[in-house]
């Protein structure tokens, strides 16, 4: 045991002494000439890291690593986030990447990524310079320029993350060549010009994220090469054609064991990518149909195809999709009923089919989705009349978008009963008549409460203060009518549209009392409100829309309303407010629309930014309003 001890002590000693030496090295002329040129393009550096670039011995220097048998510096890893002591510290580097950094030619690693501020282009020798590269991080940065070619020589390269900055240009081909390549991370760029079908050959790729760019031309045919890949972002560029085959085709073709022509056992099907787990497609400009073999992709767990042209019916495959958490397909052509098979999702969490042609009736065996949460159906050709009452027993369902689906008469007290609490329930665009019931107030947990667009009735019970949780109230275009309920005792409304109702009055308590001072957008247009506008309503200080327009509000503008300075919207045109516009208005430093036209206005606009930066229809059809940018006021 103290023999251990004592040679441990030993080992100990040594590598101190080791450390020593290599700290009071010189290091290699070119590192050191490379790093000292990298420093010289920074301007900047909060963290420190680079004040201990003193001296010759560049392996000792914060951030850099050397190969203790050569000498050379084989890493540079200055990220933005890294830790010290054990703490978390997130730090900014401004600057230019000094093209000297291509001395470096032992170099394997740089990771310069999430500096936020760091600027200048990729050298465009880094290929030749530097092939011993196997990672290159420069994401979060500002870098801009386009990705040389010569990326296509650093042969050793196994990933490369530039996501996040200005790169322009088209991904070049060479990519094809770096054969180790695990991750290829672009996202959000401007990277212009069609996946290289190069792309095809790396093998090796495990991720492949290019999302948030301009890129056009259809998906490369044989994308479905990349046998590693667990990962595929290619949304929200402009992308067109079909979804390859290559994606879906089978590779092993599935056994089918009949017996007497009875089917009795199948053995799964893999398809041509069987480690594929996030597929994003969506935000692009796809045609074509979701072929039958898109449910051989048995790894997928969270897939989006959403924002497309995609037309023709939902697969019955889709039931293979055992792994299945997230599915998007909304805002497509889809067609057709939802297969049975949708049942077999077990592990289905989000479903998003709104915006499609789909049609009734659903599947009844959808009652077997027991873990979904989320349930989106708005906007079909779903002729429903009820909610299904099957839909409402779903055991973790607790958001419920049926917009649009031709729901009629009242609402149904069934919503009170669903297994999980509500979160947000949306029946807008429906055929809802009659009054909104006193008991929702009981839905105590409802974050978001859409019924906008119906044939609702009377007044907003009381009971809607017992929700305490609401954030979003949408009622617009109703026939909702008598004062508006401003003891409102939510605190957390942050989202109010009662506009283009009947409401008559009651604005006299806006702001006051515990309402939320949170609220960011309200608007009470198209009512018949009367009354005085209260100086409260300078207490919402996050305010950044308010529209009051088309109500026959009678009061002066409230002066305090230009403590609501987050404003950036407002609309109280069609009132007869009277009076002067106040000066405090000068304070809406974020005002970017503002409409006072046609109410009883006189005096001087006041004169500054931004009431003098609107144009003259901001101001028309008032009493007597003058000075910019209407006519200047009589002397
Ligand atoms: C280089 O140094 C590191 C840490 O000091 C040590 O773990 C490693 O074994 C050394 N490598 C060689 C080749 O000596
Ligand atoms: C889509 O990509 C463009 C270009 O990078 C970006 O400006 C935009 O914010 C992206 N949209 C979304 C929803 O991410
Ligand atoms: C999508 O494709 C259609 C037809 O090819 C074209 O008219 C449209 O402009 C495209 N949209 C986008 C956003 O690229
Ligand atoms: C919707 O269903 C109702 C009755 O359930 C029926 O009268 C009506 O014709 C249907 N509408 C459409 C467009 O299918
Ligand atoms: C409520 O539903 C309508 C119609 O479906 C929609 O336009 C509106 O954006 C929704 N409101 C909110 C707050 O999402
Ligand atoms: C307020 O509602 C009206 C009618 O529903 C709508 O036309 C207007 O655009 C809305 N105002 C704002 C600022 O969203
Ligand atoms: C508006 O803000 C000023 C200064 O912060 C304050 O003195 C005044 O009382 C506020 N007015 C209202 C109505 O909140």
């Amino acid at each position: 045991m103290k023999k251990m001890w004592f040679n441990f002590k030993i080992v100990w000693l040594l590598a101190v002494a080791i450390t020593l030496v290599g700290a009071g090295e010189i290091c290699h002329s070119n590192d050191l000439k490379g790093l000292e040129g990298f420093r010289v393009g920074i301007r900047s550096d909060p963290s420190g890291r680079t004040e201990t670039w003193t001296g010759r011995g560049c392996c000792s220097w914060e951030g850099v690593t050397c190969d203790n048998a050569t000498g050379r510096v084989t890493e540079i890893n200055l990220p933005g986030l890294f830790t010290s002591d054990d703490v978390p510290v997130q730090t900014s580097m401004s600057g230019v990447l000094s093209p000297s950094i291509t001395l470096l030619t032992s170099l394997q690693a740089i990771d310069l990524s999430g500096l936020i501020d760091l600027t200048g282009e990729i050298p465009p020798t880094i290929g030749s310079h530097l092939p011993r590269l196997r990672k290159l991080a420069l994401s979060g940065n500002k870098f801009k320029g386009t990705l040389p070619e010569s990326i296509g020589k650093m042969s050793e390269l196994q990933e490369l993350y530039l996501s996040e900055n200005s790169f322009t240009g088209s991904i070049p081909g060479s990519i094809g060549n770096l054969q180790g390549l695990r991750m290829l991370d672009l996202h959000s760029n401007q990277l212009s010009g069609a996946v290289p079908e190069s792309i095809t050959k790396l093998s090796n790729l495990e991720r492949l994220e290019l999302q948030n760019n301009f890129l056009t031309g259809s998906i490369p045919g044989s994308i479905g090469e990349l046998k590693c890949l667990k990962e595929l972002d290619l949304s929200n560029n402009s992308l067109s054609g079909r979804i390859p085959s290559s994606i879906t085709r089978l590779k092993i073709v599935s056994i089918i064991y009949l017996d007497n022509n009875h089917l009795v056992g199948e053995i799964p099907r893999l398809g041509q990518m069987p480690s594929l787990a996030f597929l994003r497609l969506n935000d692009n400009n796809l045609t074509g149909k979701i072929s039958y073999s898109f449910g051989f992709l048995s790894s997928l767990q969270r897939v989006s195809l959403a924002n497309n042209a995609l037309h023709g019916l939902i697969p019955s495959s889709i039931g293979n999709l055992r792994s299945l958490t997230e599915l998007y397909l909304h805002n497509n052509r889809l067609s057709g009923q939802l297969p049975a098979s949708m049942s077999q999702l077990a592990n289905l969490l989000i479903f998003s089919v709104s915006y499609n042609l789909i049609e009734g009736p659903l599947p009844h065996q959808m009652a077997a989705l027991t873990n979904l949460q989320t349930l989106d159906l708005s906007f079909n050709q779903l002729n429903f009349s009820n909610i299904p009452k099957w839909l409402l027993k779903l055991p973790s369902l607790s958001r419920i978008f049926l917009a649009g689906c031709n729901i009629k008469g009242g609402l149904t007290e069934d919503v009170l009963t669903t297994p999980s609490p509500l979160q947000e329930l949306d029946l807008s665009a429906n055929h809802l008549t009659g009054s909104i019931p006193g008991w929702i107030g009981k839905l105590t947990e409802l974050y978001s409460l859409n019924l906008s667009l119906n044939g609702l009735v009377d007044t907003i019970p009381g009971s809607i203060m017992d929700l305490t949780s609401l954030g979003v109230l949408d009622l617009h275009s109703n026939k909702l009518a008598g004062s508006l309920e401003w003891g409102y005792k939510g605190r957390s409304l942050t989202f109010l549209d009662l506009s283009d109702n009947s409401f008559t009055g009651g604005i006299e308590e806006i702001g006051k009392g515990t309402m939320q001072v949170d609220i960011q957008y309200i608007n009470l247009s198209h009512n018949m409100i009367k009354g005085r506008l209260p100086d409260s309503i300078g207490r919402l200080e996050s305010l950044k829309s308010l529209d009051l327009s088309y109500n026959s509000l009678d009061s002066e503008l409230p002066a305090a309303l230009g403590n609501a300075s987050s404003m950036e919207n407002l609309k109280l045109q069609r009132n007869h407010f009277t009076g002067k516009i106040p000066d405090e208005f000068l304070k809406f430093k974020n005002l970017r629309d503002l409409d006072l036209s046609s109410n009883s206005l006189e005096g001087r606009i006041p004169y500054g930014e931004p009431l003098i930066d609107f144009p003259r229809g901001s101001y028309l059809g008032n009493k007597d309003l003058c000075g910019a940018p209407l006519e200047p006021c009589r002397p």
